[in-house]
């Protein structure tokens, strides 16, 4: 499997530079929930899950993290070191964040609002419903 990643397009002058994410266009769902991961102690391993039907692109806005992608038949490690690109997750991928720069801010925009019911938690039941 190969991760998918969204190249946005960057406006930069003289004063910087600046990126938009906006639903249906270059984010291919309608963003109902964004969220943000900082403060991640570089030892720390998160994720460990799936979803049945989210989808979300994840943005590291500042410093860099690493990510494992496992579609219950492949993994692919990647890294986001960037906020001019995203990695695109669809419904049912195992993914687990790692290697966390000590000033990583992780934003990740979701295609639905939060709910528990959505997540696999258990990588079991995880590879059971990827090989129905
Ligand atoms: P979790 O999704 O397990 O984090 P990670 O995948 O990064 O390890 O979420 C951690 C906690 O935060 C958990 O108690 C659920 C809660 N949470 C919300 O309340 N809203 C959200 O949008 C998210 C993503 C998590």
């Amino acid at each position: 499997m190969e991760p998918e990643f969204i190249y946005f397009n960057e406006i930069t002058d003289g004063r910087g530079g600046l990126v938009a994410l906006e639903q249906n266009r270059n984010i291919p769902f309608e963003i109902k929930r964004v969220y943000y991961i900082y403060g991640t102690p570089e030892n720390v391993r998160r994720g460990f899950h799936a979803h049945k039907a989210l989808q979300q692109v994840a943005v590291c806005v500042k410093g860099a993290c690493s990510f494992l992608l496992d579609n219950g038949r492949e993994t692919v490690d990647c890294r986001l070191d960037s906020p001019t690109y995203g990695l695109y997750i669809g419904n049912n991928i195992w993914r687990e964040m790692y290697d966390f720069t000590e000033d990583c801010v992780l934003m990740v925009l979701a295609s639905e609002l939060y709910d528990e019911a959505d997540y696999i938690r258990d990588y079991e039941k995880f590879t059971l419903i990827v090989q129905q």
